[in-house]
């Protein structure tokens, strides 16, 4: 996160440097440019291709549409920010976006038309109060990130690439439909949290995922090629009934299942190894928690809620605690939990309760407990972190490349 702005200030810097701003020839032109008047707009006008950045920001006298059909290919950024009164963007002819495409804090902005839009390095959508629909017609088929958060849209649609890196949809209070059965591998981080309660999503042909947070989703269809997860992986506040992970065998990280009040069957049936914790937390209508095959767990052991069984028959090694409380009065310890005493469990903790009036977990969950918003404070940490450590790894990769 620190890293991210100085690099795109050094692609900027090399841009304003090697070509600084010159006259327009033949629809191509040479940016970067900001848009500050009606005269700067004009010169826009004649451009289909743009070697540069355009920024197009607080601009509240242009009027309501803003149409650039002509623009094609812009090697660069094409932002637009700010502007107050703009109620339509016509990008009609826009295919690509070497860099950034983004639309922000536009209040009045209710139509984007993106309808030629197949390529671009970064989408970001945010705070766009008045936008109900994300559409590309053409098939969006290279994006690298993608953001949309606050904003009234009802569904995205078009989406048609096969690989991602981030994924971050959050806060659009009606979105109801993400389409995203094309993709096949998530490389970076997915959150999708605090949508429209009924919202479902497709990720029937993911393979592949680092990390993911899902929150407050009616449906999930998906995850069913899912061997391992480089990350964590979070189910926190959902609606559904039931949660299968039918090919997942590792997770590096912690596997978070928590709150999801509507939960009655959970299905793991291949996980032997969990880098992190084993976090399965105030499920309250879960009344079988079982994981067949695991193994091994790095972190710690929390289970808790209201069920009348738990089944870890394989668990041979807990190097943190464990925490089992249920508010079942069916529920007895010495089924299965207890053996995990002593050997198994390397931890300080061992703490197994059954009618328990409020079972307490033992990780902290200030982040995960809320079953209707989202924190965005305790997980854009999280995120931040894994992706300062890809775009470290990433610099390090273009120096070695360099110093050869
Ligand atoms: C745009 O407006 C915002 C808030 O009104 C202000 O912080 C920012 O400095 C302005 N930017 C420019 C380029 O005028
Ligand atoms: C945008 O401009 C093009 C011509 O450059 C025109 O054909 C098109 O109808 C305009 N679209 C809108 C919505 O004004
Ligand atoms: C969600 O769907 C249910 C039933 O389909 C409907 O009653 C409810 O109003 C919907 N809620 C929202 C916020 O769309
Ligand atoms: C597990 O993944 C393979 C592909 O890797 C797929 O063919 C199979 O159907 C998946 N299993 C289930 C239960 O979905
Ligand atoms: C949960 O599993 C049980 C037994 O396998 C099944 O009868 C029930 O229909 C399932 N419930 C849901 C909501 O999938
Ligand atoms: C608990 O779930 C496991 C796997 O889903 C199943 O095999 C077992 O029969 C269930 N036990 C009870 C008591 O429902
Ligand atoms: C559960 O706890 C309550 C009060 O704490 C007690 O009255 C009750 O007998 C307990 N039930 C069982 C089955 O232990
Ligand atoms: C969770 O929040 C409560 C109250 O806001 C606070 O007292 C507690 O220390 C927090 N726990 C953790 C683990 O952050
Ligand atoms: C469990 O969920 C209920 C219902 O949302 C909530 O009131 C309670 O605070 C949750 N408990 C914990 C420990 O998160
Ligand atoms: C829960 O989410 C709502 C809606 O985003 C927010 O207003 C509230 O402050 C959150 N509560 C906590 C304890 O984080």
């Amino acid at each position: 996160m620190v890293l991210l702005p100085v690099f795109y200030l050094i692609v900027q810097l090399v841009l304003h440097s090697v070509i600084a701003a010159s006259t327009s020839s033949s629809g191509r032109c040479i940016g970067p440019i900001e848009v500050k008047s009606n005269q700067d707009l004009d010169k826009l006008r004649s451009c289909q291709v743009m070697e540069g950045s355009i920024a197009i920001k607080n601009i509240s006298s242009f009027g309501e549409i803003m149409n650039l059909s002509q623009l094609q290919h812009v090697h660069g950024d094409l932002v637009f920010e700010n502007n107050e009164d703009l109620s339509q963007v016509v990008l009609a002819g826009l295919k690509q976006v070497d860099g950034k495409l983004a639309f922000q804090n536009n209040r009045n902005l209710e139509r984007l038309d993106l309808t030629q839009l197949t390529g671009v390095q970064a989408l970001d959508i945010s705070v766009e109060p008045a936008l109900t629909a994300i559409q590309f017609p053409s098939g969006l088929s290279q994006i690298e990130s993608l953001t949309v958060t606050d904003t009234l849209v009802t569904k995205i649609e078009g989406l048609a690439t096969s690989k991602i890196k981030d994924v971050h949809i959050a806060n659009n209070k009606y979105l109801k439909d993400i389409n995203m059965n094309h993709l096949q591998q998530v490389n970076g981080v997915m959150t999708i949290a605090a949508n429209s309660p009924n919202l479902t999503m497709d990720l029937s042909s993911l393979s592949s995922i680092y990390q993911a947070d899902f929150r407050g989703l009616a449906q999930l269809a998906g995850l069913n090629r899912v061997h391992q997860i480089t990350g964590d992986l979070s189910f926190v506040a959902n609606f559904f009934s039931s949660l299968s992970l039918p090919n997942i065998t590792q997770i590096a990280g912690t596997l978070t299942v928590s709150n999801n009040l509507q939960l009655q069957n959970l299905s793991v049936p291949q996980l032997q190894l969990l880098g992190g914790a084993l976090s399965l937390t105030n499920n309250t209508d879960l009344s079988n928690v079982s994981v067949p095959k695991l193994q091994q767990v790095d972190g710690t052991v929390d289970i808790t809620g209201n069920f009348d069984k738990v089944d870890l028959p394989n668990l041979v090694d807990i190097r943190g605690g464990l925490n089992v409380q249920t508010s079942s009065t069916q529920f007895s310890c010495d089924d299965g939990v207890n053996k995990l005493q002593g050997g198994v469990t390397k931890g300080h903790e061992f703490t197994c309760k059954s009618n328990v009036s409020n079972p307490t977990s033992t990780i902290g969950h200030n982040s995960t407990t809320n079953a209707t918003g989202y924190d965005y404070a305790s997980s854009s940490s999280k995120i931040s972190l894994s992706q300062t450590i890809i775009l470290a790894s990433n610099f390090i990769l273009i120096y070695l490349a360099l110093i050869k």
